[in-house]
């Protein structure tokens, strides 16, 4: 039988590489993205490419809680079971943006958003056990405003800003749900992919943003590895493990692993996704 993966950030550079892998290796693939104009395209190259027409498309805005939700109701109306989600999508900005919630915008599109679809689609991923969970992240150490965890009130971009503590979310709700899911044949793993030549950083400083190209590899490293953590039998009791894109296990922070911090940022999650 053929695995159904559902990944995220398929526009992107990491994540229409690890579409395009999950392909070649004989998985059917769902490509989440905001974008319907540019999903059918996306959709024709994997598989031209692939020679793997078991694809299909689903559009939702991550940083939407409410599109969120339609599209999980789309992909239950097609499928009763997964075995796997893959969560590459994520933004940067350099200015204080909100979704339509007032929440500012890279915590909602790349925690919250995450939060609620993998949580609502924990019934499909149960249902196609032994099935995977793999959260796209990086080793940040910036610490989580929990006074102000929508960032309603004060901005501050960048790397030890939002988007660092967007990125610090990501590791901690691996944690929280790998404890979560312990014994039920579902992982929760999150994955490093090293630095990637992307359009991630463009509204950075234009020094930085040139920095990070010449020094970035191409998004096939990682996707390889992405793509064969999602799929090889090896890591089938892999869960709650922080992954580099060379396939070695990676400590994050100390303060990444205080499960009292994991467990307040998803009961807060939790209350923001039903609010
Ligand atoms: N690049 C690196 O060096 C690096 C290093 C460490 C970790 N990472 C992580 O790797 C992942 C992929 O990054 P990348 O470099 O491939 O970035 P990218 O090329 O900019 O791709 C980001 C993807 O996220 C999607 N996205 C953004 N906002 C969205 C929303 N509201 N709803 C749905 N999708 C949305 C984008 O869609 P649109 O086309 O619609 O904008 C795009 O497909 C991210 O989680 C990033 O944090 C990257």
């Amino acid at each position: 039988m053929k695995k159904i993966i559902l990944i995220t950030g398929v526009t992107g550079s990491l994540g229409k590489a690890t579409a395009t892998e999950l392909a070649k290796n004989g998985c059917h693939v769902i490509l989440l993205s905001r974008n319907s104009d540019k999903l059918p395209k996306v959709k024709t190259e994997i598989a031209g490419e692939t020679g793997n027409s078991d694809i299909e498309t689903v559009v939702a805005d991550l940083s939407e809680p409410g599109s969120i939700r339609n599209a999980v109701t789309e992909i239950k109306s097609r499928h009763t079971s997964l075995n796997g989600l893959i969560n590459v999508a994520a933004i940067f900005k350099s200015q204080r943006v909100e979704n339509s919630e007032g929440y500012e915008y890279m915590f909602a599109t790349n925690h919250l958003g995450p939060y609620i679809l993998t949580n609502e689609l924990l019934d499909l991923l149960k249902a196609g056990k032994p099935s995977r969970i793999l959260t796209v992240s990086a080793p940040s150490t910036t610490k989580i405003q929990f006074d102000d965890l929508p960032g309603l009130k004060k901005f501050s971009g960048g790397f030890l800003g939002a988007f660092g503590s967007s990125k610090m979310m990501n590791l901690m709700f691996t944690y929280a749900l790998a404890r979560r899911l312990k014994d039920t044949g579902v992982t929760s793993n999150v994955f490093h992919p090293g630095l990637v030549k992307s359009d991630l950083l463009k509204e950075s400083p234009k020094l930085m943003y040139g920095f990070f190209q010449i020094v970035s590899a191409k998004p096939d490293r990682a996707a390889k590895m992405l793509c064969s953590l999602a799929t090889n039998d090896k890591y089938d009791n892999l869960n709650g493990t922080f992954m580099k894109y060379n396939g070695k296990k990676i400590k994050s922070s100390d303060y990444s692993y205080d499960e009292v911090l994991q467990e307040k940022l998803w009961l807060l999650s939790e209350q923001l996704a039903l609010a």
